[in-house]
């Protein structure tokens, strides 16, 4: 974490906000290692006298959660991750390991997306994220957000656009530390499943992106760690269906960006009980009833109109559509889902 990237967005303490809605700005507090400007571990810390908590900074990642707890038993193994591993011995401790262990997760998720995003050729998230901007009326400008940015092909390309700020955020620690690998390496270095316990690795040089215009940190898209208004923009791509509260999303992504601004919100609304409660879920349950039986878009549609016709203000509608984009995720080599995913730019009231 760049100090200026700190002054820029001024974050604030997830834990004030959840326990006693109070924005608590957050201060720099120990730094414990530091290169050329970039602090890569160290601390922030809560400014209210009555909170004092502190947030690590790992990897140059800052982690802003309010229960930092839970978050670090479930992503030990993406924290503590070693690098520097041979194929050889990485592809010996994924047999031992054997399908479906923790390594065997970490590495296929990771695979997944990463082949998503930085396949030489034709990577699936890039279409969509080209097909996606394309709807939006305004080139991006300003300070950026990048929601559930994974292993951040977004955040690079919306730096490469908007030539400021991104910050890319996400809670899985070890596919934030290969987007910030790939920011501090300027390489792209990454596995995909070839088959069973088999991966391929693949690496190659990434120039000419601002690669000092990035910045990636480890938060909740539940309750952010940004006061209202920070932004100039969020995109938000298939990450509607993801989390526990899809509402709770399009609240904090209505708080955060500016008024008028213009953010972009992509799903494929493959609802699964195990990230988000059926209750949850927007459309995709209550068949019965009438007129929409269900219908995620239809839904989504109500939630985010000018006119709240479902009851609830988010701040934001939707100003342009495009439904049926292809997205695609290879599981391994000959496996492969494809998605139609449904695009929207949503405008943020003034
Ligand atoms: C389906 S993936 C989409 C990733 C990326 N946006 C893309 O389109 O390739 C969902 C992402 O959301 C992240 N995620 C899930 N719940 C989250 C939360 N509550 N806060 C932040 N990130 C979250 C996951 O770690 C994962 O990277």
């Amino acid at each position: 974490m760049f100090r200026h990237h700190f002054d820029k967005v001024r974050p604030v303490c997830p834990l004030c906000r959840l326990s006693h809605a109070v924005e608590s700005f957050l201060a720099i507090g120990r730094v414990a290692v530091e290169e050329d400007g970039e602090i890569l571990e160290g601390s922030l810390i809560c400014t209210n006298s009555a909170c004092r908590r502190e947030h690590p900074i790992i990897d140059g990642i800052p982690v802003v959660l309010a229960d930092a707890s839970s978050w670090l038993n479930h992503q030990v193994l993406g924290v503590l991750k070693r690098e520097d591993l041979s194929d050889f011995i990485l592809s010996m401790l994924g047999d031992l390991s054997g399908h479906s262990s923790a390594l065997d997760r970490d590495r296929g998720n990771n695979a997944i997306y990463a082949h998503s995003h930085w396949a030489e050729s034709n990577p699936s998230y890039l279409t969509l994220f080209e097909a996606g901007s394309r709807l939006l009326a305004a080139m991006p400008a300003g300070v950026w957000l990048d929601i559930g940015c994974s292993l951040g092909r977004g955040t690079y390309e919306l730096a490469n656009i908007t030539g400021d700020l991104v910050v890319g955020l996400d809670l899985n620690f070890s596919m934030l530390r290969a987007a910030q690998r790939i920011r501090r390496s300027r390489r792209v270095k990454y596995q995909s499943r070839r088959v069973g316990l088999v991966f391929d690795s693949h690496e190659y040089e990434l120039p000419g992106y601002p690669f000092e215009q990035v910045s990636f940190w480890c938060a909740d898209v539940s309750i952010l760690p940004f006061v209202a208004s920070t932004f100039d923009g969020a995109v938000c791509m298939n990450m509607l269906d993801c989390v526990a509260s899809p509402l709770g999303l399009l609240f904090e992504v209505g708080r955060v960006t500016k008024p008028s601004s213009e953010s972009l919100l992509c799903t494929p609304f493959d609802w699964a009980a195990g990230a988000t409660e059926p209750a949850a879920w927007i459309g995709g349950h209550s068949q019965r009833s009438t007129p929409y039986q269900g219908s995620s878009l239809a839904e989504l549609r109500r939630i985010l109109s000018v006119g709240n016709e479902a009851g609830v203000d988010t701040g934001l509608f939707i100003e342009a559509e495009q439904d049926n984009v292809k997205w695609r995720l290879q599981t391994h080599e000959r496996s492969t889902t494809e998605y139609d995913v449904y695009c929207a730019r949503l405008r943020r009231k003034g």
